[in-house]
C-alpha cells in the first residue's frame, strides 16, 4: 500500500543535514503500522515524504501502487486526496465551525452542497461529534479538536490516513479515546495507517507493525507482539523496558555488572507470550534444573490481542544450574534477555 525504496533526504544548508538515510519500507493494505524514534530522528520528515509534503533527496515512493515521483500537479493532488493526515496540533481553521471544518476539503473539489451535507453528516456520527457541529475549534477541548481533523481527513475516502504525533498534546485517558477511533476507522472502513509517535504505549495499543527510526534509518522492524517479546537493538531493549515498567530495581542496578563471574548468579527478563502465560514454566524450570527464582518484577499485559508475561528475575544455583535452566528456558521459547550478573546474596 505504502512502498519506500531506498528514500534518503537532505536538507540543503551549511552544513546540509542528512535526516533519511537510505529507507525502505513497505506498509501493507489495511496494517497500523507504527513508527518510533525519539526527537529529531527523522520521523515528521519521513511521514510528509509519503504525500511528497516535502521532496525526497533519492529513492521512490508508492502509494497504492502509483509513483508519486511520476506524476504531475494535477495528478499529484488527485493521488493525495487517497491520503489523509492528522497532526498534534490539529490544523483546524479557526474561523470556520466544525461542520464547515469537515466540509472543507469537499468544497475545495466541488461537490454539490447535498453531498457535502451527507458526507459531513456522516463524518461527524462517526467522530462522536453531531451535536458540536455548529461549534468553533476554540470551544473545543484537544480531543475533540481531533476528531474534528480525523473527519475532515476522512472526507474525500482516502484508502491511507498518516497521523504524525496526533495524540502527543492530549492526557491518557483522551489518547486511549482518540486511538480507538483510529483503530475503528482501520477496521470498519479498511483505511491503512501510517502513524508516528515517540511513545510506546502508543505503539502497544493499536499498532500491528512497528518500525523503529534512529539517526534517519531503521534499526529494527517487527510486529509489535515480536518488538515487545524479542527486542533486538539496544534501542527497543530501552523502550520495551520502559514501556513495560520492567526497569530494574535502583538496588539491583547499582550493583550489576556486565559480565559472568565468580559468585554471582543472573539477572535476567524472561518474556511469555500468549499460551506462555498459562503454564506454570517458572516452577518447572525450578523444579528440574534446582534453581531458586527471585522475582524483582512482573507484569501482565496484552499487546494488541495478545498476552504478554514478563518476568525480571534473579536465577540462584550453581553455574550448571543456572546454565541447564537458560538452556531449558530457551528450548520452551521463552524469551531470554541476560540483564547482567550480582553478587550471591551472602
Ligand atoms: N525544513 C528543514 N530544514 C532543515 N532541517 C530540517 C528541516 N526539517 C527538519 N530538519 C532536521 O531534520 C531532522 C529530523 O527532523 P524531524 O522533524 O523529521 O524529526 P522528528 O523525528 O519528527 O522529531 P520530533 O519528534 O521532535 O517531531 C532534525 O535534525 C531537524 O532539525
Ligand atoms: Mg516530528
Amino acid at each position: 500500500m505504502i512502498e519506500l525504496s531506498n528514500v534518503s533526504k537532505t536538507y540543503p544548508g551549511d552544513p546540509p543535514h542528512q535526516a533519511i538515510a537510505g529507507i525502505n519500507l513497505s506498509v501493507k493494505p489495511k496494517e497500523i503500522f507504527g513508527i518510533i524514534g525519539r526527537s529529531g530522528a527523522g520521523k515528521s520528515t519521513l511521514v510528509r515524504m509519503v504525500n511528497l509534503l516535502e521532496l525526497p533527496t533519492t529513492g521512490t515512493i508508492s502509494v497504492n501502487g502509483v509513483n508519486l515521483l511520476t506524476l504531475n500537479e494535477q495528478q499529484l493532488r488527485q493521488q493525495r486526496h487517497q491520503i489523509g493526515m492528522i497532526f498534534q496540533h490539529f490544523n483546524l481553521l479557526s474561523s470556520r465551525t466544525v461542520f464547515d471544518n469537515v466540509a472543507f476539503p469537499l468544497e475545495i473539489v466541488g461537490k454539490s452542497k447535498v453531498e457535502i451535507e451527507q458526507k459531513v453528516t456522516s463524518l461527524l456520527e462517526l467522530v462522536g461529534l453531531s451535536d458540536r457541529q455548529h461549534y468553533y475549534p476554540h470551544q473545543l477541548s484537544g480531543g475533540q479538536k481531533q476528531r474534528v481533523a480525523i473527519a475532515r481527513a476522512l472526507a474525500s475516502d482516502p484508502k491511507v490516513l498518516l497521523s504524525d504525533e496526533a495524540t502527543s498534546s492530549l492526557d491518557p485517558e483522551t489518547t486511549v479515546s482518540i486511538l480507538q477511533l483510529l483503530k475503528r476507522i482501520n477496521r470498519e472502513l479498511g483505511v491503512t495507517i501510517l502513524l508516528i509517535t515517540h511513545e510506546m504505549e502508543v505503539i502497544k495499543q493499536i499498532c500491528n507493525r512497528v518500525a523503529i527510526l534512529d539517526k534517519g534509518g531503521i534499526v529494527e522492524l517487527k510486529s509489535t507482539v515480536d518488538l515487545f517479546s524479542k527486542p533486538e537493538t539496544e534501542v527497543a531493549k530501552r523502550l520495551t523496558r520502559s514501556a513495560l515498567h520492567i526497569e530494574l530495581p535502583s538496588h539491583i542496578e547499582s550493583k550489576l555488572a556486565k559480565a559472568a563471574q565468580p559468585n554471582h548468579v543472573p539477572v535476567v527478563r524472561l518474556t511469555f507470550v500468549g499460551e506462555q502465560v498459562e503454564q506454570p514454566i517458572l516452577s518447572a524450570v525450578s523444579e528440574q534444573c534446582g534453581v531458586k527464582i527471585n522475582i524483582l518484577r512482573a507484569t501482565l499485559e496484552r499487546v494488541q490481542d495478545t498476552p504478554l508475561g514478563v518476568t525480571v528475575c534473579e536465577l540462584m544455583g550453581v553455574e550448571t544450574q543456572i546454565a541447564q535452566a537458560l538452556a531449558l528456558l530457551q528450548q520452551k521459547q521463552i524469551g531470554v534477555e541476560v540483564y547482567g550478573y550480582v553478587p550471591v546474596a551472602a
